[in-house]
């Protein structure tokens, strides 16, 4: 029999919580997720008690756990500050020349680091369906042919495609009941919000869950030692983006955008919310920048030619390169076999491996980054 809500609720309400109350009496609650065997729920607290409330959290999760028929549980512990929380938190702060020390809610401008990963950087653009995982997917596969270690973390919750693209069809173990192990694939380190929620599952998660979650696969994964953790990151420029930007600690961000005007104009307001929350811009990638013919092999400036790197100029960060629409790419990457991987010697890989090589120069301080060397143009 399938487990619902109400068992689930019926659990939590033997759970008790700070304060005297059970945690379904405290308020704290966000909704409750409950999908094929899976619960997901956050508690959201002041960041000042999150202490107080981690073995509460930890707890819930055994409750729900314990439940017939519930397979697994994510309970993630949010600590949100409300508008008007700013002025009680004001005694807090540190006295001149004192350690700040951090606080623990989402809004947070520095978020910590993932312990062992070097550097987190975001795959990002300003709408779905320009190719922005396949981008991720295959620009972290050519950071590992640069001899790098690289994970990548799928935190599209609108759409997470990762399970897709590297044709991942187990589910992560679970190390000590608590911490998940990510999954191995092209020698990459793997880890999607698709695997702790279903295709199907529309999206109605509150933010802090999102959050809650988000915080969850970059610190209760063992990603063991990385050079690089790759976050395809939703779509979009809203709040919480926005919030996820700050959330997760960047070392910078690629912009994919696709060559129509639209697509610029949504790839700027990508770049403008990196900006804002202090995160460097690593390029911009131009996806199915012209249409590479899969019989002759002549390329087709069919969106007219370079718009994206001219935009790029004009915003100052660097343009790291333009991905043919071909067959191939599409076929490859929606069949889990990404073309850097199986195709490592084709046209499409050497293009990839070029913009990771930018990549890699730009989190190294390497050689300087910017241009793309001159290319041809064959007029369609
Ligand atoms: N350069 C490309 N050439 C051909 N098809 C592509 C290319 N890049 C992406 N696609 C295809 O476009 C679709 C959307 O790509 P995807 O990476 O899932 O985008 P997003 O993550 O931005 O939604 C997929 O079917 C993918 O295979
Ligand atoms: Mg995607």
């Amino acid at each position: 029999m399938a487990v619902g809500k109400e068992q689930v609720e019926a659990a939590l309400a033997k759970v008790s919580a700070p304060g005297g109350k059970t945690l379904t009496d405290a308020g704290v609650l966000s909704d409750i997720v409950v999908t094929d065997g899976k619960v997901f729920f956050s508690i959201t607290v002041d960041a000042a008690a999150v202490k107080l409330w981690e073995p509460v959290r930890k707890a819930a999760e055994d409750a729900v756990r314990a439940v017939p028929g519930v397979q697994s549980a994510l309970v993630a512990l949010t600590a949100e500050r409300a508008a008007g929380a700013a002025a009680q938190r004001a005694p807090q702060q540190p006295a001149p020349g004192q350690q700040a020390q951090r606080p623990a809610h989402p809004a947070d401008n520095t978020p910590t680091g993932v312990p062992g990963v070097d550097a987190v950087i975001a795959v990002a653009s300003g709408k779905g369906g320009v190719g922005k995982s396949t981008t991720a997917v295959n620009l972290a596969l050519g950071l590992r042919d640069l001899g790098m270690k690289v994970g990548i973390l799928d935190a599209d919750i609108y759409g997470p495609s990762l399970p897709k693209l590297l044709a991942i069809k187990e589910k992560p173990q679970t190390i000590g009941g608590t911490r998940l192990k990510p999954i191995s694939r092209y020698g990459l380190t793997v880890m999607s919000i698709g695997f702790l929620i279903d295709e199907e599952t529309p999206m109605i998660w509150r933010g802090p869950m999102v959050m809650s979650a988000i915080t969850q696969m970059l610190r209760e994964v063992e990603w063991g030692k990385l050079d690089v953790m790759v976050v395809d990151m939703p779509p979009g420029t809203g709040d919480a983006q926005l919030t996820m930007a700050q959330q997760v600690p960047l070392k910078g961000a690629v912009i994919v955008s696709t060559p129509q005007d639209l697509a610029l104009i949504d790839a700027r307001r990508g770049i403008a919310m990196f900006k804002r929350v202090n995160v460097p811009v690593l390029g911009l990638v131009e996806n199915m920048s012209y249409f590479l013919c899969p019989n002759c092999g002549e390329r087709s400036d069919i969106f007219g030619y370079g718009g994206a790197h001219r935009e790029a100029d004009r915003l100052g960060v660097p343009f790291l390169g333009e991905v043919p629409l071909h067959m191939t790419i599409r076929e490859k990457s929606d069949s889990g076999l990404p073309v850097v991987a199986t195709e490592p010697d084709g046209e499409h890989a050497r293009i990839y491996r070029d913009i990771a090589t930018k990549v890699r120069d730009q989190l190294t301080g390497g050689a300087a980054a910017g241009r793309t060397a001159p290319k041809i143009v064959i007029e369609a």
